[in-house]
């Protein structure tokens, strides 16, 4: 037993004190085009889903949220919800349909997005991409073929000269590891190949291609921030005391979360973040870094894609981003749940943990949920709900769940408001989630 040396009096460490976050910290949401724009037809996902057995339940993306159409009455949502930012994509297959043709049209749909977010003070972070080509593009072999990379750039031009007076945060390319590990590895993606090689050549196209976008960005706009969202796991050995299973955590991290970032160096101006999953390692084969070991799974809250829900995961993966010396913005974290309850409760557990980050020194500038909208998650189709905003996708209304008024109440407060810690455990009904999150909309930011 602990001896208390005599006299010693603890100081309580809990204060009943909101958390605060720094000045100007960045509250918003993500999505990107094909997940919630619609009519995405000249896209290799269009077609892909057409293909039978890609997607849950052969549902098709369709008119997905119609974001497209229906953009300013989002972008009103999110000044509603006291946001002041937002991560979106443009649809290369909508800005040049055929190879070298380029929109006009198209490329003022985004002109108007980005106006519409100054209009409520709305910082904008823009995705050139985000997973979806053009069909003509993939005919050609994609980002397999270096010379193809080239005309990725070709149309990326297009975007920064004519946009990038309105861009506050460049995102060249979303998850670099998961679209090759889908696409290339997996193949459950498109253009659904298994090939080492092929993986191979897209990494490093793809590593080629964003430092060529940090330096165009950059010689229109000096004082641009670049980056890139990096999909980033926490891998922890499944049993502490087995150096087979450290090391073999510690070698997927440099594969999954470093390597990119290695191949770029000295071409980011900040680390952009998308993280959801903590992987307990068993083994050294890939088949065992990709899957959970058994117990510790079952036993754990996990989301309705079965991803294991950890908290302290999420600060651990922002102390090794640290490492590089650069501001992070968190590009996407939240939780697919048919239950808010659940969600209300995972972004105040989440955000707790972003706020010890902080605290202990990580230089984190903003924080972007997923997501805004319920949307068309890719091969799981729209039974995986990640809505701060549910979509009733037959008559496309817009309804905002008690978890996006909480998350509103937090980006108001700039702030975790003591009374809300009370989410971070498992004794609260849904009805109290709404009734307090309802009762901290209303009240002034805190001091
Ligand atoms: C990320 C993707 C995003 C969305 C979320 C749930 O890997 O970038 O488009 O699918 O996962």
């Amino acid at each position: 037993m602990i001896q208390r040396h005599p006299g010693f009096e603890p100081k309580p460490t809990h204060q009943h004190q909101p958390l605060h976050f720094p000045d100007g910290f960045w509250w918003g949401t993500a999505t990107s085009a094909h997940q919630v724009e619609g009519w995405n037809d000249n896209s290799d996902w269009w077609h892909w889903e057409h293909k039978p057995g890609t997607i849950a339940d052969g549902q098709l993306s369709g008119r997905a949220a119609d974001h497209y159409h229906l953009y300013r009455q989002d972008i009103r949502l999110m000044a509603r919800l006291h946001q002041n930012a937002y991560r979106f994509s443009v649809e290369w297959s909508r800005i040049e349909q055929e190879p070298g043709k380029f929109n006009r049209v198209q490329l003022e749909h985004y002109f108007n997005v980005l106006q519409e977010l100054r209009r409520y003070n709305i910082h904008s972070a823009l995705t050139l991409h985000h997973f979806t080509v053009p069909v003509w593009f993939e005919k050609m072999g994609g980002f397999r073929k270096r010379e193809n990379a080239e005309l990725f750039l070709r149309y990326a031009e297009q975007v920064i000269t004519y946009l990038h007076p309105y861009v506050n945060l460049w995102i060249t390319i979303n998850e670099p590891n998961i679209y090759v590990l889908m696409s290339y590895l997996l193949g459950i993606w498109p253009p659904g190949m298994k090939s080492k090689a092929a993986a191979w050549q897209v990494f490093q196209n793809l590593a080629w291609v964003h430092r060529r976008l940090y330096e165009m960005i950059h010689e229109r706009q000096p004082h641009a921030m670049v980056g890139c969202a990096q999909n980033i796991i926490s891998f922890a050995p499944s049993d502490k005391h087995s150096f087979v299973q450290w090391a073999s955590a510690r070698g997927v991290d440099w594969l999954w979360n470093h390597w990119f970032f290695e191949k770029t160096r000295a071409y980011h101006d900040f680390i952009g973040v998308n993280y959801y999953v903590h992987k307990r390692i068993k083994g050294l084969s890939p088949y065992e870094w990709n899957r959970y070991a058994n117990g510790h799974h079952e036993s754990r809250e996990h989301s309705d894609l079965d991803w294991e829900v950890y908290p302290p995961g999420f600060s651990e993966a922002l102390a090794d981003m640290a490492s590089y010396r650069l501001p992070i913005y968190v590009t996407e974290n939240g939780i697919s749940s048919q239950n808010d309850h659940r969600r209300a409760r995972y972004i105040v557990s989440y955000l707790k943990e972003l706020y010890h980050a902080i605290q202990s020194g990580v230089d984190v500038r903003g924080y972007f949920h997923w997501s805004l909208l319920d949307n068309f998650e890719w091969d799981k189709g729209f039974k995986a709900r990640f809505g701060l905003v549910e979509v009733d996708f037959k008559t496309l209304q817009r309804k905002i769940r008690g978890s996006g008024e909480l998350y509103a109440a937090i980006a108001r407060q700039n702030a975790i408001p003591h009374e809300l810690l009370q989410f971070v455990g498992h004794g609260v009904s849904p009805k109290t989630v709404l009734q307090t999150t309802k009762q901290w909309a209303g009240k002034p930011a805190a001091k």
